[in-house]
């Protein structure tokens, strides 16, 4: 593993969750590390903890500039960028027709043009380096649509498919990308739903721990693209093949199990 060695590695979403420990993970490794995230108290709490060289790059992906001065910032510090984890993101459910536009849209910012930015910046440079891994963390959910997440959904679908689309635009050129699709991890963003009666019943989750594990396996290897977690992945075939009978399971599992299902009293 020690590949990642002096690696300079950039993870957004370091305050929390999966972000957290996939630095953890990295820094085990020997990298070094760029943490962005808001909350600097927290970059700065995790700074302490890790035992390499660190440097942290508080930021609010949604907006743009800054985004693109996270990337700036790293290349200046350490005078490289090998790989970028794209993992902040932003979680919101709702029934989509009464969910309030701007959220949609903040979904969008931060999952999808969050990341999409931070790619536009950092490719130029990993393209001279001729070396560079982007590693994108979307979600199941970015392959299988899932009620009540339409927007967080569509984040991730765009995510997956500007993942796939650089691969193939930028093969043989050094730089290559990654798209991680967790199922649910046990970390703030999923409590809610763990805590949840009916929606506990169907998931067993991942700890953040274990996911980073698997992160730095892909930052190590170059998978392409790595499924982990409790949907199988056989299922996102099935519901290739048999989309009317997908809906029919999603609607009585997950749709039936979920608060707003249930509160609907669905039929
Ligand atoms: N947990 C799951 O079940 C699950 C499943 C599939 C995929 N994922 C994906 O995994 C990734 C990490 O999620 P998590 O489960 O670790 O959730 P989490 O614990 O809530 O962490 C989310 C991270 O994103 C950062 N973030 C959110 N908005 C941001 C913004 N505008 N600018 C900069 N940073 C921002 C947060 O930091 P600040 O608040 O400090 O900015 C935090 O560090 C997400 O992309 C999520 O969609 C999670």
């Amino acid at each position: 593993m020690n590949r990642l060695k002096d690696k300079v590695v950039l993870v957004t979403g370091a305050s929390s969750g999966i972000g957290w420990a996939t630095a953890v993970e990295l820094a085990k490794h020997g990298a070094r590390l760029a943490l962005a995230a808001r909350r600097a108290d927290k970059l700065s709490e995790l700074s302490k903890l890790l035992k390499t060289e660190t440097f942290l790059v508080p930021c609010d992906v949604t907006d743009f500039k800054q985004g693109r001065q996270a990337i700036k910032a790293v290349v200046k510090t350490f005078g490289r960028l090998d790989i970028l984890i794209n993992n902040a993101g932003l979680m919101a459910t709702a029934r989509y027709h009464e969910q309030d536009f701007h959220e949609v849209e903040r979904v969008l910012r931060t999952n999808y043009l969050g990341a999409a930015v931070l790619i536009h910046e950092a490719l130029p440079v990993m393209l001279k380096q001729k070396e560079g891994h982007i590693v994108n963390v979307a979600s199941i959910a970015g392959l299988l649509g899932m009620p009540y997440m339409a927007a967080y959904a569509a984040s991730k679908f765009a995510l997956v498919g500007l993942t796939d689309s650089l691969r193939r635009e930028y093969y043989r050129t050094g730089v290559t990308l990654t798209v991680v699709c967790p199922g649910s991890v046990d970390t703030p963003m999923a409590v809610e739903n763990l805590n949840d009666e009916g929606l506990s019943r169907l998931a067993r989750p991942k700890t953040a721990e274990q996911m980073a594990h698997k992160i730095a396996h892909c930052c190590v290897n170059r998978h392409p693209r790595l499924i982990y977690g409790d949907v199988p992945g056989a299922m996102i075939h099935f519901a290739h093949w048999a989309p009317r009978l997908t809906d029919w399971i999603l609607h009585h599992t997950y749709g039936k199990a979920h608060p707003l299902g249930r509160s609907r009293g669905n039929p």
